[in-house]
């Protein structure tokens, strides 16, 4: 069968590569891929918001399988339209993507169907969003409905700040993603992530991870998509793992259905582990990243009849092996990430770096131009391995991490710090 990915970061790179792997892939093509997947698959420009550009491909093409990367195109309806033309694409409707677009809905869906979170309130008024804060007290959290690009979050410590939060969200600070906003109770916990795929009705649980949000050592700074992950993350517990099956993904699963509009695609559940149990943060509707290129790593099974059974039902019958060891992935981003960066710096000695058969390194802003790697994005480079412990996995990828030579890039130095030091107690 012919494939078609969409996306061009890290996390498709990753799913490419694990695709490639299947007896099921025949030709792979990437839209627009990146500097790195030119051995897996056939790298083409094609504007995922052209939606009958999408479909003409898929038609010259022979593509029984469309997996769709990134939230932009599952929220813009690119699944909607692909179904009405009987393509199998693999992620959400564009109103099941609402789990991920609008945090009042799934705040919304959280209250009805009884789903733990943190206590909020909706608000497209500045002056009620001040009350509500005024009443529940601070710390608290602000965020805009929409999606922010991960940016849309404000953690208030006073009330100043959440006033100044609600004023700059509200005044248009993130365009239409902020016309509405959501503020919610504080959550105090360690953070994980879930992920399952659903076919509307059963579920496949996938794996755990945990990642490196902010920018700096130590995780301070400005958030960023991410600067590293790990998976598993030791803090899911099978008994936590089973916990956030039946009090989070199956009744929005459940939720969904009655909605009129079943979740088909991933389930990324962002938790916080409180002395309660798990509570939902978020949910995004794809696969992470870079949590994905440490769960493509760690998946023992093919992805492809995973994918497919999410479109077309009977995911919970598709068998799904890991290998044990965990694994972890150090980002490399262009110097000033997630500020403002030079572009188009050469990337050099990959070949060499990538020697380490338990290591890989999955592309994300980089293309290719006469043999040569260039920097072209703020998160450029995925260092992935994997060990018997996370501190072996850590210890291969910074290996790997020190034969590139790009001194134009940078990446923190301690990611999955806190699964080494459990394992070191
Ligand atoms: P989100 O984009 O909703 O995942 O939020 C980004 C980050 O903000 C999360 O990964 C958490 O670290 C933090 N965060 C969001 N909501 C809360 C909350 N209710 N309590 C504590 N931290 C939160
Ligand atoms: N790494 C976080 C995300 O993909 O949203």
């Amino acid at each position: 069968m012919n494939i078609l990915v969409i996306g061009s970061g890290g996390r498709e790179h990753a799913l490419v590569w694990k695709i490639s792997q299947s007896p099921l892939a025949s030709e792979i093509f990437v839209a627009p891929g990146n500097g790195g997947m030119e051995e897996l698959a056939r790298c083409v420009s094609l504007n995922s918001s052209d939606h009958d550009a999408v479909v003409d491909f898929c038609r010259q093409h022979n593509i029984g399988l469309v997996v769709v990367g990134p939230e932009a195109p599952l929220v813009d309806g690119l699944v909607d339209r692909l179904d009405k033309e009987n393509i199998t694409a693999f992620g959400p409707s564009a109103y099941a993507a609402q789990l991920e677009g609008s945090k009042g809905f799934t705040k919304d869906i959280c209250a009805k169907y009884d789903i733990p979170t943190a206590a909020y309130g909706r608000f497209d008024d500045a002056a009620k969003a001040k009350d509500f804060v005024n009443k529940k007290g601070t710390p608290i959290v602000i965020k805009a409905d929409g999606l922010a690009a991960g940016k849309g979050v404000i953690i208030a410590e006073n009330s100043e700040q959440a006033h100044a939060a609600i004023d700059d969200i509200l005044g248009g600070q993130f365009g239409a993603a902020g016309a509405e906003l959501v503020v919610e109770e504080f959550l105090v916990g360690e953070e994980a992530s879930f992920f399952a795929l659903c076919d509307g009705d059963k579920i496949l649980p996938l794996a755990t991870a945990q990642d490196h949000k902010q920018v700096g050592e130590g995780d301070t700074g400005p958030n960023t998509g991410g600067m590293g992950a790990y998976s598993p993350a030791p803090v899911m517990t099978d008994h936590m793992i089973q916990r956030t099956i039946d009090e989070i993904i199956l009744p929005t699963v459940r939720g969904m259905k009655q909605e009129g509009h079943p979740f088909k695609g991933v389930f990324f559940a962002g938790l916080m582990i409180t002395d309660k149990g798990p509570e939902l943060i978020e949910y995004n509707v794809r696969f992470g990243d870079p949590e994905c290129q440490v769960l493509m790593m760690r998946m023992k099974s093919d992805i492809v009849p995973a994918l497919i059974a999410c479109a077309k039902g009977g995911v919970d019958q598709v068998e799904m092996d890991w290998h044990d060891s965990p694994a972890l992935a150090v980002v490399m981003a262009a110097e000033g990430y997630p500020g403002s960066y030079e572009k188009n710096s050469e990337i050099r000695n990959l070949e060499q770096a990538a020697q380490d058969e338990q290591c890989y390194i999955f592309h994300a802003g980089t293309k290719k131009e006469d043999g040569k790697i260039r920097a072209i994005g703020g998160r450029v480079l995925n260092i992935t391995a994997t060990g018997d412990s996370v501190k072996s996995a850590q210890k291969r990828a910074y290996a790997a991490v020190d034969q590139i030579d790009w001194s134009a890039g940078f990446c923190r130095r301690d990611i999955g710090w806190r699964a080494v030091s459990r394992e070191e107690n």
